[in-house]
């Protein structure tokens, strides 16, 4: 089929058979890179230029080639990260859990959106099943939820409800004729809360951050006083961000005190659990990082982070039902999702952001139903015992030192350099060197002026040894950069 020298090429006639052969070589090629993973390496390190040399980008379009397409798939997989290797460290998620990759591909062979029953009448059903669960979980007996793109998303569905709740005309009028809104956030806050700012209207300088105490929470004195001084101004405090476990430090913002602020002063209180919100799973860490959840006017978390879904797959609830509802809701969508009140639970396109939904309840299910919630709380609770671990191994290294104490499942530390070196620069360049050498990918971030390396588990084929190993590797790399000239 393939022509290049110009002869028109022709797309083949049987889809049947074409679609047979396309899985065949495709399974063959998925199995050879999940078998190949151990003891190979995580990526095939190659620089922005050279790569885009190798992929040969600019090949002519239109030659209803299949060896050249799976070319591009082989090379893909070649040069790629591979995510479910335990030396790619660098994120909050990794390679996919089994049942959620199965859920996924289906999802994408039978390539249908979620918006309503009549389009997607399972994965409708399993995403409200999903939704009950999880309400029931966090303890929202009258709540309400959907599935989001993300926590970015999740948090400006949240700001937006939020600031619906100002006035019942605010909707349709806007904020023209309103009171200046503010809304609150740690400074250690997600970037995706000064997107919502932007979105619903109030404008990133109406999102005020809040400094962090020493152990990385939000300083809520100095949140009431700035409260207070909205007050003061005529403006209204209409929302307030908590984040459960931030992105560097792994800090959880204290839910009950802020939910006595909230209770004086009337605003929304929303937590952004995208990390930190899978706590919930295991009672033990739940009392510890979340008491009170179920008391906060929404809560969202990714259950393609901690709890190993495939990309993405996120859950927004809200403790009372209806608001998410009419938030959304606004313009004609009848003509699309044919939906009334009653059959909302059956066409949950016509309260979301989103007009085509990717089918995400099915691999979030599949998951849900082979892990268990005892599953997944002990694969919570086992990294946050290996996180502990690694804090220890850094404590009791002469080259390693914590740049701030851990506060759950973040450990952020860095190399020890002389007096003469700097050790922000020095950190950069063995996070860099780590990964051109091929040796890990590690996160990083800066606490204040300091730049750390940020150690995230989120990878259930990550152990002691492992962690160990990694450690031992990163420190001879940081000798033998030490010693160049
Ligand atoms: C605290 C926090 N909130 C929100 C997000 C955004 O999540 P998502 O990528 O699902 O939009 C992240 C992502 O890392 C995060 O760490």
């Amino acid at each position: 089929m393939s022509d290049e020298s110009g002869g028109r090429a022709q797309p083949p006639r049987t889809w049947e058979v074409e679609a047979f052969t396309v899985f065949k070589r495709l399974f063959k090629i998925i199995e050879q890179y999940r078998l190949q993973t151990r003891p190979g390496k995580y990526i095939a390190f190659q620089e922005p230029e050279a790569l885009k040399a190798l992929l040969d980008l600019d090949r002519k379009e239109g030659l209803y080639d299949w060896d050249l397409i799976f070319s591009w798939v082989e090379q893909y997989l070649q040069y790629n990260v591979v995510t479910h290797h335990p030396r790619f460290l660098n994120r909050m998620w990794s390679g996919a859990n089994l049942p959620s990759l199965v859920g996924e591909i289906i999802a994408a062979v039978s390539n249908t959106s979620a918006g309503t029953f009549e389009s997607a009448p399972v994965s409708t059903l399993m995403e409200t099943a999903m939704i009950q669960q999880m309400l029931e979980l966090v303890g929202y007996p009258k709540g309400e939820g959907q599935m989001t793109t993300g926590s970015s998303n999740a948090n400006l569905i949240a700001m937006l409800a939020a600031r619906n709740q100002i006035s019942d005309s605010i909707k349709h009028e806007g904020i023209f004729s309103e009171k200046e809104l503010f809304a609150f956030v740690s400074q250690d806050a997600h970037y995706s809360l000064d997107k919502a700012a932007n979105i619903v209207g109030i404008g990133s300088r109406h999102l005020v951050k809040i400094p962090v105490d020493e152990r990385g929470r939000m300083d809520l004195q100095l949140l009431e006083t700035n409260i207070q001084a909205v007050r003061q101004s005529a403006g209204v405090p209409f929302f307030v961000c908590a984040t459960a476990g931030t992105t560097v430090r792994g800090a959880y913002d204290p839910i009950e005190t802020l939910l006595d602020l909230r209770d004086r002063y009337g605003f929304w209180l929303h937590v952004d659990g995208a990390w930190g919100g899978a706590a919930i799973f295991n009672p033990e860490l739940r009392s510890r990082f979340l008491t009170g959840i179920e008391r906060v006017d929404s809560f969202t978390w990714d259950f393609h982070k901690m709890a190993g879904t495939a990309l993405m797959c996120n859950i927004l609830l809200f403790k009372d039902g209806d608001i998410l509802r009419t938030t959304a809701r606004v313009g004609d969508t009848s003509y699309i999702f044919g939906a009334t009140r009653e059959t909302d639970d059956l066409n949950p396109g016509s309260f979301s952001l989103q007009c085509g939904r990717r089918v995400d309840s099915l691999k979030w299910f599949l998951d849900w139903k082979y892990y268990g919630r005892q599953g997944l709380a002990e694969r919570v609770a086992a990294y946050h015992q290996l996180c502990e671990y690694a804090e220890h191994l850094v404590l009791q290294s002469a080259d390693l030192e914590m740049v701030v104490p851990r506060e759950s499942f973040n450990v952020c530390f860095r190399f020890v350099v002389p007096d003469t070196v700097s050790s922000n620069g020095f950190n950069r360049k063995l996070r860099d060197e780590l990964h051109r050498r091929e040796i890990g990918l590690i996160g990083s971030g800066y606490i204040g002026a300091d730049f750390c390396l940020r150690l995230l588990i989120a990878n259930p084929r990550i152990d002691e040894p492992e962690i160990a190993a990694f450690f031992q590797a990163l420190i001879s790399e940081g000798n033998r950069l030490l010693e160049q000239p």
